[in-house]
């Protein structure tokens, strides 16, 4: 493989001529979730394209053929054809890899700890590399989501003191293209989205925007620096996971009041400058609670009061789990079942519809809760069939499911579900206490079923 030295990626129109011949090649560091539908566009658009991952199995599966995002549809087809032509393959080794890439790709996880303090660890490992390994006049690019100023503060920093002693706007240019796709999603979001680019300089945006032209049809927004591109990403995640606080404490008022929420927000919707968000049991996923968590980080160095409004937002959306469990003991309490000695289904582990994702699921603490009570449970998701998670072995088939428990929670609104009756699950288990916590069973339906049930918004059923 020939590196990059013999090329001027520094010149603008260098860069595009090389872009038009498929003459730049990528990496991309990180092949998850978001970071391999990446690559595989990459590879798509006719750059030669490697993924690199510290996860042996994974980059094996690749290499072997083996499309690993199942739930991702549409990449399948376009991972097979990429790697029969030979235009994508995987590598564990980012020392071999990177030396000899044009364009490097971060798409490394961005989570948080225990204490909800963003953890930018792998950012930090594979920048300490990158100053060892990086090739002169190399571009990088930061996919993952990280916090305003991250990249200026720490990351350009890091990547300067390695071994190469490179210098950030001469010899490597660095931006940022933050990722916004909605798992499950990846493949209609990468052709619709509209993607954000801020870099450290005028020329290096102008490179990002070329590079992703060539690759994405969407819109690409031009921002004034990196952290302004990072400050929009986090903003409209922050926004969702705020509302979602917002209508979550309506709820709770709604059930006191006797008003049932969902006709409150579908009738509010009709209202053009409302826009929707609905409650639930809580948020969950890798991305919108720990957003608001980096946002706060971000703003804890000022002072430790600002943004409080998103603090009290992460608080009612984190208690609600509590209060699917207090639905359901008033349930139980109706119907003089002790919940310790209960047998508790849950429908749903997943932390929305349709993904194989069980990251921040607010069903763990759900779970956990119901541990706590002495409650039996067991779990039902079409994406965790007949395998381990939270320590509990989980049913095959739904049916089969509704054998020996006398309680019924729906966490996770699965396509699967929609075509549940409560009139079925009351023909399943004599009497059971049902607790809808995403509001898609028929009301009608379960008030005619011999049954006791709640719905998360809905008061008096
Ligand atoms: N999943 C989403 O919904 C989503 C959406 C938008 C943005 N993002 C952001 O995209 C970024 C990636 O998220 P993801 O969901 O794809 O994560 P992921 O965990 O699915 O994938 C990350 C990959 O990086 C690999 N990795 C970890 N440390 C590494 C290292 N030192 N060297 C090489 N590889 C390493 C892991 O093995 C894993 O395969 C995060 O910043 C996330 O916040 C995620």
């Amino acid at each position: 493989m020939e590196n990059n030295t013999s090329k001027n990626l520094n010149d603008l129109g260098h860069f595009k001529q090389c872009l038009t011949n498929d003459d730049l090649k990528v990496c991309v560091i990180g092949v998850g979730r978001i970071g391999l539908p990446t690559a595989l566009s990459f590879a798509k658009s006719g750059l030669p394209t490697i993924g690199v991952d510290i996860n042996a199995d994974l980059v094996s599966k690749i290499n072997s053929n083996d499309y690993p995002l199942k739930d991702e549809p549409g990449y399948d087809v376009i991972f097979n054809e990429v790697v029969t032509n030979r235009k994508f393959h995987a590598s564990t080794k980012i020392e071999d890899i990177v030396p000899n890439c044009d364009v490097i790709l971060l798409s490394l996880p961005t989570p948080m700890d225990k204490n909800n303090v963003p953890d930018y660890s792998a950012l930090r490992t594979v920048a300490t590399k990158l100053g060892d390994l990086l090739e002169p006049h190399s571009l990088v690019v930061v996919e993952s989501t990280i916090e305003p100023g991250f990249v200026e503060n720490e990351l350009i920093q890091i990547i300067e003191t390695g071994k190469k002693q490179l210098i950030a706007g001469e010899s490597f240019s660095i931006g940022v293209c933050p990722e916004t796709a909605n798992p499950g999603e990846i493949m209609t979001d990468f052709t619709k989205l509209p993607r954000l680019v801020g870099a450290i300089d005028e020329k290096t945006t102008q490179k990002i925007m070329e590079l992703y032209k060539h690759v994405f049809p969407v819109e690409l927004i031009s921002m004034a620096n990196c952290k302004t591109a990072n400050a929009v990403k986090l903003t409209t995640n922050v926004f969702r996971d705020l509302n979602i606080a917002f209508v979550n404490q309506l709820a709770l008022l709604f059930e006191k009041l006797g008003i049932d929420t969902a006709q409150v927000l579908d009738a509010a919707k009709r209202k053009y400058n409302f826009q929707v968000h609905y409650p639930g049991p809580g948020v969950g996923g890798p991305c919108l609670p720990v957003n608001s968590y980096q946002m706060l980080n971000s703003a804890k160095q000022f002072d430790s009061n600002m943004l409080s409004l998103v603090k009290i937002g992460r608080e009612v959306n984190e208690s609600m789990p509590n209060h699917v469990v207090d639905l359901l003991i008033d349930g139980l309490n109706e119907a003089n079942k002790k919940i310790s000695n209960s047998t508790v289904l849950l429908l749903g582990i997943s932390y929305k519809p349709e993904v194989k994702d069980i990251q921040i699921t607010p069903a763990e603490k759900i779970i956990e809760i119901l541990k706590e009570h002495g409650a039996k449970i067991k779990i039902y998701d079409p994406f965790f069939k007949s395998t381990d998670v939270f320590d509990i072995k989980t049913e095959n088939n739904m049916e089969q499911a509704f054998v020996d428990a006398d309680s019924v929670v729906l966490v996770t609104a699965h396509k699967e579900f929609h075509d549940l009756k409560p009139s079925y699950i009351a023909s399943k288990i004599q009497m059971p206490v049902v607790v809808d916590t995403k509001r898609i069973f028929d009301l009608d339906d379960a008030r005619n079923s011999k049954l006791i049930f709640r719905s998360l918004g809905v008061g008096n059923f």
